[in-house]
């Protein structure tokens, strides 16, 4: 399956954000990210372009900030995100065979996004949690003790609200 496009960016959005942070304050950038992220739930490469250029700093510098944080993402992301946490106890546990059959029920690989962007697939390595294992963490939600045989209907109600 192909992978997620990008949309095209909202500049009007993007200036409005702006907006809300001094021009020319290089020490808001990390604060600028965070609200362009959590209006596009990534950071648009143009929203980036722009961003240098409200706070007066090189591309260069905002790049290295955005690619420097765990927490900022640079490629589109879905409505839903589905981790699978692949640490050694849920790992032990069946984590590889929870994460084999969302790849094959949602026709993404993990760290991809499906191309209508409703589910980003992405693994963790232990959240502390390893009582649960296998853990499955549906947009922050923790599903412990997860099987093959429940992913299904998870699947499945996280799809349909990506629809709505
Ligand atoms: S290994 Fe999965 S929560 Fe610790």
């Amino acid at each position: 399956m192909t992978p997620a496009a990008a949309p095209a960016v909202d500049t009007a959005k993007v200036k409005e954000i702006l907006s809300r942070h001094p021009a020319g304050d290089a020490g808001a950038l990390v604060n600028v990210l965070h609200d362009l992220q959590a209006e596009f739930r990534y950071l648009p490469e143009e929203a980036l372009k722009l961003a240098a250029e409200h706070l007066q700093i090189s591309q260069a510098q905002v790049f290295g900030v955005a690619t420097f944080y765990e927490g900022f993402h640079l490629k589109p992301r879905g409505k839903h995100v589905c981790t699978v946490c692949m640490g050694t106890a849920c790992h032990v546990r069946g984590a590889p065979k929870l994460l084999d059959q969302l790849e094959r029920d949602l026709k993404v690989r993990a760290g991809g996004t499906t191309p209508d962007l409703s589910v980003t697939l992405e693994t963790v390595n232990c959240v502390g949690a390893c009582a649960l294992g296998p853990l499955l963490i549906v947009d922050g939600e923790y599903h412990g003790n997860m099987t093959t045989g429940r992913l299904p209907k998870l699947v499945d109600s996280v799809l349909k609200e990506g629809k709505s």
